[in-house]
């Protein structure tokens, strides 16, 4: 499987409900950096890990792809196991829901291999059981989610958007990032219309304008030094800049390929961030690209 990472062109976060999560209005894009997910045959829930922070990730039962695993054989009332081997691309505790990726990557691919065929409504509610970001993993493209941030509807995004991403030293924990932002205070609610418009009209001048996360300020107070890094962007002559999800990746958007790959060699050129990827969107959810008979 192969399971696309995300940027939030709007993040609006509301009231704190009961169960602790907020709730959100945001605009989800997929974009076109990946992990892979694969699947074999195993008595037992496994999984290995390789690539980006592979060292950092849990191999046991916090591991969010075992979680899955476990999960769909419990739904459909089956006694498989699965090897599970992680191709991490996608930053660790980055804001762009790696963790969830990999997620949506083994649901899929434990329903293909063990032929329960769920379907996908039945697949997006486990998804949402394993957290907020894991259903847009499976559904791609660009999407506002609301409630929790698992309510998908599809939204019109007309063109194809060019960014920038760059990788701060350290991940951020989602749940401290929002604690943070109970501590500042409300920011005046940030409305996604902007975003949703300029979708519609194809337009990257007015969405980098437009370009919104109410968590922004919480992730910069947890970590000052992006500061620098999005004002360098700037000034390297991005369109716009967010600070994706929860954070530190920050997302910033160029006026085509060219001008995207030119920012990525100078923001790599600056030495601010830890790594610069490219990535265009929007890009399609988690997807079956190669099975064979073990
Ligand atoms: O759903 P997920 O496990 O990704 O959420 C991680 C943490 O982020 C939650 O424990 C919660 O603190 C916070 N969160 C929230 N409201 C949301 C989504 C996440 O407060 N809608």
């Amino acid at each position: 499987m192969r399971v696309p990472a995300k940027i939030n062109l709007a993040l609006r976060v509301g009231e704190r409900r009961e169960d602790g999560y907020h709730e959100l209005s945001t605009v989800f894009q997929a974009v076109s950096l990946y992990d892979t997910v694969t699947a074999c045959h195993a008595g037992e829930v496994s999984v290995t890990v390789v690539g980006e922070g592979a060292g950092q990730v849990p191999t046991g039962d916090a591991n969010l792809a075992v979680r899955a695993a476990r999960l769909l054989a419990a739904r459909a009332g089956v006694r498989a196991g699965v090897r599970l081997r992680l191709d991490k691309a996608i930053p660790l505790a980055g804001g762009m829901a790696g963790g969830s990726a990999d997620a949506a990557g083994a649901l899929v691919a434990c329903d293909t291999l063990w032929g329960t065929d769920l379907g996908r409504p039945e697949l997006l509610a486990l998804a949402a059981q394993l957290g907020s970001d894991v259903p847009f993993a499976l559904h791609g493209g660009t999407a506002l989610g609301t409630g929790r941030g698992v309510e998908l509807t599809d939204v019109l995004a007309r063109g194809r958007y060019h960014w920038v991403l760059a990788l701060a030293g350290a991940g951020l924990s989602t749940a401290q990032v929002y604690s943070v932002y109970d501590q500042l205070g409300r920011p005046p609610a940030a409305a996604v219309e902007p975003v949703l418009a300029a979708l519609r009209a194809g337009d990257p001048v007015a969405l980098a304008a437009a370009l919104v996360n109410d968590l922004q300020p919480a992730a910069l107070r947890l970590r000052p030094e992006l500061s620098r890094l999005l004002e360098a962007g700037l000034a390297a002559g991005a369109l716009g800049a967010v600070v994706s999800g929860s954070g530190p990746t920050l997302a910033f958007l160029a006026a085509g390929t060219a001008a995207a790959d030119q920012l990525a060699v100078d923001l790599a050129g600056l030495g601010l961030a830890r790594a610069v990827r490219r990535a265009d969107g929007p890009v399609g959810g988690a997807r079956l690209v190669a099975a064979a008979d073990a």
